[in-house]
């Protein structure tokens, strides 16, 4: 599907790395330099966090910085984009064991600081509590910068295709693609779940600064589509070619295509 939407004519070329690890050392990089700078200027530095294989390396390279260079979390608050829907937050599957395993158990981030969906919500409450994230994220004047990655079949967070571009917090079906990635985590099909909590496109795309990540030969052909493609719902990254303030941080495996 088409639309109004126009690819930002001074669109940046994609920052490229020869291998995951420099890609990720330069986004963990852009993160501590955007705490660094808040934490001068007295304010919380708002981070919008992704989960997945992709920023493993990130996390890897903020613990670093903070266990031997002295990186201090101490203002930094963190937005999870998303999470299984149902899901108990002690199941090693969900999103909320993924951040304290691979980042918040090593740093000092205020526990009252992180915000990962919580899906213990009765169906009922689940709209409420979309709002109410999003409220939050309103509340601390919005995501400073926004980590991402990509799924194969394009999804940015949870907004699968089909999702509006002014979509925001709200419980999404899942895509049968990204169902069938996730088998690695949960073992078979039938237990990884139908549902999740994602923030929207809107949110996403209002965040000052984005980054998207894509590591490996299995994102190339997404990648090409998502930033030389058609300006597509089908395709949710690909509403990012309007977006000035969005990165392509890529390694050559991913693009491999563009
Ligand atoms: C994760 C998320 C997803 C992943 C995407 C890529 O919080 O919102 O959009 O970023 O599915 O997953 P990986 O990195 O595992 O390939």
């Amino acid at each position: 599907m088409s639309n109004n939407y126009s690819k930002h004519t001074l669109l940046k070329s994609p920052t490229l790395f020869s291998n995951a690890e420099q890609a990720s050392l330069y986004t963990a990089k852009q993160i501590a330099e955007l705490i660094l700078e808040k934490q001068k200027q007295g304010l919380p530095a708002v981070l919008g966090l992704a989960t997945g294989n992709t920023p493993k390396k990130v996390y890897k390279e903020l613990i670093r910085l903070h266990q031997y260079e002295g990186l201090s979390f101490h203002n930094v608050v963190s937005f999870n984009l998303d999470e299984y829907y149902p899901i108990g937050s002690e199941n090693d599957q969900s999103y909320t064991y993924f951040m304290n395993q691979n980042l918040f158990s090593y740093i000092d981030i205020q526990p009252k600081n992180i915000h990962v969906p919580h899906t213990d919500s009765s169906p009922d409450q689940i709209t409420q509590y979309c709002l109410d994230y999003e409220s939050k994220i309103a509340g601390f004047g919005g995501i400073d910068l926004q980590l991402l990655g990509i799924g194969r079949n394009g999804h940015i967070g949870f907004n699968e295709p089909g999702s509006s571009f002014d979509s925001t917090t709200r419980l999404v079906n899942l895509d049968s693609i990204t169902r069938e990635d996730a088998i690695t985590d949960f073992g078979t099909l039938n237990k990884v779940p139908h549902q999740a909590i994602s923030i929207g496109i809107h949110t996403i795309i209002q965040a000052k600064k984005i980054l998207l990540l894509a590591l490996g030969e299995r994102k190339s052909e997404i990648i090409n589509e998502a930033i030389n493609g058609e300006i597509s719902i089908q395709v949710p990254a690909s509403i990012l070619q309007t977006m000035p303030q969005v990165e392509y941080v890529l390694d050559n495996e991913a693009a491999r295509l563009i």
